[in-house]
């Protein structure tokens, strides 16, 4: 590594709102002179940008920093991006003093300029907690997001990862407030993009050969075009009409504002895919209520019937929470029912884990770890049935995929359906990573599909 070169090395946590931060992040630091290393050795700045949605995640970030801690005396600098950057803020450097830099999602605009103080140890900030020289001589810079400002971080350098399918953001924040959730906290309220800048933004990236574009947002749903042009459907429905793109996706949905004018869109449209993430998180109406989640039982099921009813084939996911502050064995049930009811694609399901600053952290998390664990289990265990028998039903169909891997060991193309399920094959051909196949599907499990080409 010559003297002067900048290199850094970032690990993501969490979602995939943080996946494309990090991309931004990368952008940014690459426009700065930067070069992205592989492993934390090469690295002068070592960044890990967080999730705080769960304690086990939130965990993750600190055994890291500990592990790298002596790193620091070689001159390494460390930094806490995303969303435990944002909750901690300055209890961060108390709890790993070699860290540098704190800086939440809302303030990556920020990040040049804490770069070149980083850089150059000249302390020049307005605000006089934002940077510190600590009794150990480190300058310790952060960057919160305290004003819930209205910037959204956009994307003048991004780095994608992927050549053929990229993230946009739509709308950053989430006002819904639901009682067990971090977001509304680490992640401010809601800012919309204008429907010209993320069709814009589609339009470059299809120019530069990208041909699948995933809407991204907390709540994409309640999406408003400050410009007052399109409605989150309209929207949705413009991205799939950029020529050049093949397919759009969205997440995450809130029930709540998710419309039937989304359900005919995907009808009308077949760039849309046929996929609806929809996270239900109980299927007991007492349990919701307790969640602030703002509907039914009966209103979700109401959502979910606007897809059955839809003339395309739309495949289901959502997210459940098991063991919620007085979630009885009763409670739980309505949520088995429910997915025996609504016969899920896909589910991902967690135990509750009470969040700082949260509503429900006045509540008493009496449920006992084994007892969340056997639900979880237990859910878990008879979702996998129902998939296995919702994946049968494509034995012998010819579908289409985008190639997105080879996996070499088992001599397999791996593609997705615009359903977004797995879909491994054999084929004689050499295929192009990114271009669009049929595929007959010859074998079916839980989590994904085996075939072979069909031309
Ligand atoms: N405990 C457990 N799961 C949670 N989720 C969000 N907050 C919590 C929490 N405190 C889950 C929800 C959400 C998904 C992203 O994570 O199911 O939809
Ligand atoms: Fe994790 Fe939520 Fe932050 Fe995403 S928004 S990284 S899920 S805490």
């Amino acid at each position: 590594m010559a003297a002067t070169e900048k290199t850094f090395y970032l690990e993501t946590f969490g979602c995939q709102m943080n996946a494309h931060d990090s991309e931004k992040v990368v952008g940014t630091l690459i426009s700065e002179g930067y070069r992205q290393v592989e492993t934390v050795e090469e690295a002068g700045l070592v960044l890990y940008n967080t999730c705080s949605i769960r304690d086990k995640a939130e965990q993750k970030v600190f055994h890291r920093l500990a592990d790298y801690k002596k790193l620091q005396k070689e001159g390494k600098k460390f930094g806490v991006l995303g969303c435990v950057a944002q909750q901690e803020g300055h209890k961060i450097f108390e709890r790993a003093p070699h860290v540098s830099l704190v800086c939440g999602s809302a303030s990556y605009w920020k990040l040049p300029g804490m770069l070149a103080q980083l850089d150059t140890d000249i302390i020049r900030d307005d605000r006089p907690r934002s940077s510190q020289l600590a009794a150990d001589g480190l300058v310790r810079i952060t960057g919160l997001d305290d004003r819930q400002t209205d910037k959204c971080f956009e994307t003048e350098f991004t780095a994608r990862t992927n050549p053929h399918r990229g993230y946009i953001t739509i709308i950053e924040g989430c006002d819904k407030f639901c009682s067990y959730c971090v977001v509304p906290f680490t992640r401010g309220k809601e800012r919309s993009r204008t429907s010209e800048s993320v069709l814009a933004e589609a339009q470059r990236m299809a120019d530069l050969g990208y041909t699948e574009i995933q809407l991204l947002g907390q709540n994409v749903n309640s999406y408003k075009d400050p410009a007052g042009k399109k409605s989150f459907a309209e929207l949705l429905d413009a991205v799939g009409r950029v020529p050049g793109i093949r397919r759009v996706r969205f997440t995450t949905s809130h029930p709540r504002d998710f419309g039937k004018d989304i359900v005919d869109a995907i009808d009308s449209n077949q760039a849309l895919c046929d996929h609806v993430h929809l996270p239900v998180q109980s299927g007991s109406t007492r349990m919701l209520d307790a969640m602030q989640r703002l509907y039914t039982r009966d209103q979700y099921l109401e959502r979910i019937s606007w897809m059955k009813a839809a003339k395309r084939d739309i495949s289901i996911t959502c997210d459940v929470i098991v063991g919620f502050p007085g979630e009885t064995e009763h409670d739980f049930e309505e949520t088995l029912s429910l997915l025996d009811e609504v016969q899920y694609d896909g589910v991902f399901a967690f135990k509750y884990s009470p969040r700082p600053n949260t509503p429900a952290i006045g509540l008493d998390d009496a449920i006992p770890d084994a007892e969340k664990s056997r639900r979880l289990n237990f859910l878990l265990e008879r979702q996998r049935s129902i998939q296995q028998k919702r994946n049968q039903k494509h034995l012998g169909e010819s579908v289409e995929v985008m190639v997105e891997s080879r996996n070499e060991a088992r001599a397999q193309w791996v593609g997705r359906t615009t359903q977004n399920k797995t879909l491994n094959f054999t084929s004689d051909r050499n295929l192009e990573l990114g271009s669009y196949v049929p595929v007959r599907v010859t074998t079916a499990f839980p989590n994904s599909l085996v075939g072979e080409l069909a031309i």
